[in-house]
């Protein structure tokens, strides 16, 4: 009976969720980026729809398939990533950023490939890209209720330095609920299997573990229970 009615719980929603791992160019052949596959996202989206949601997939080059019954939106840069989630944030009901976004993007990009100058070194000046969490967090822009959600991974020595870092974090955030995952001695990149701890602002909602798919229900849980 339980599992029947939390099955169709986010029928009527639409859920925005962010995947996979952006990318800066340095130059018209290189980039900076890196190696999330965007599984936990494209798990986000699968079970999302399943639990009756309308579902919008921001893809930043995963390399999993994309579930049936999502529509995706493709973008490669944060620039594009903030453009996008900007955009799709005044029909969402929730936003989800399990995206990895890189947090720096060349000042400028080399119109033809970067030579090596025989010095033995190469300086690259970066700068920030916008932090699409906060921005999103700060606009208001929505459904009445609507919840944004990110994620940290984070190096911990234990649970209570977890925590500590995830508030400090979710404060200079200002979303909703954060999903904290220690990464300290673990490989979670690429793995199926996963452990994290979902905080609001002024509580630790729950933590779970299992794979992909769990982890998502929970977050879907989370998402959920917010207003209730
Ligand atoms: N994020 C974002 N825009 C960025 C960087 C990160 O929206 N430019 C989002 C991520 O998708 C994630 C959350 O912010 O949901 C936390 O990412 P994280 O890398 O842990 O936070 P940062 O603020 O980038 O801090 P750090 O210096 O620890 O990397
Ligand atoms: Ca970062």
């Amino acid at each position: 009976a339980v599992a029947a009615v939390r099955a169709r719980d986010l029928a009527g929603r639409h859920v925005v969720i962010s995947a996979g791992g952006t990318r800066e160019q340095l130059d018209p052949v290189r980039f900076l980026g890196n190696a999330s596959s965007g599984r936990q996202g494209v798990a986000l989206a699968r079970t999302a729809a399943l639990r009756g949601a309308r579902v919008t997939l921001v893809a930043a080059h995963i390399t999993e398939p994309v579930p049936s019954g999502a529509d995706v939106v493709r973008v490669g840069s944060t620039a594009e990533l903030a453009e996008a989630m900007l955009a799709l944030q005044p029909t969402a009901d929730a936003l989800v950023m399990a995206v990895a976004a890189a947090d720096f993007t060349p000042e400028r990009v080399a119109d033809g490939k970067i030579k090596k100058d025989g010095s033995g070194t190469l300086e690259l000046r970066l700068t920030e890209t916008t932090d699409v969490l906060a921005a999103l967090s700060a606009s208001g822009a929505g459904p009445a209720g609507q919840v944004i959600v990110g994620f940290a991974a984070e190096t911990a020595d234990d649970e209570a330095h977890l925590l500590e870092l995830g508030r400090a974090k979710l404060a200079r955030k200002g979303c909703d609920l954060l999903v904290l995952n220690n990464v300290s001695g673990g490989a979670v990149f690429g793995s199926p299997d996963n452990s994290v701890t979902i905080i609001a602002p002024d509580q630790v909602v729950l933590t779970a573990s299992g794979d992909k798919a769990a982890i998502a229900h929970r977050i879907w849980d989370a998402v959920v229970g917010i207003h209730s």
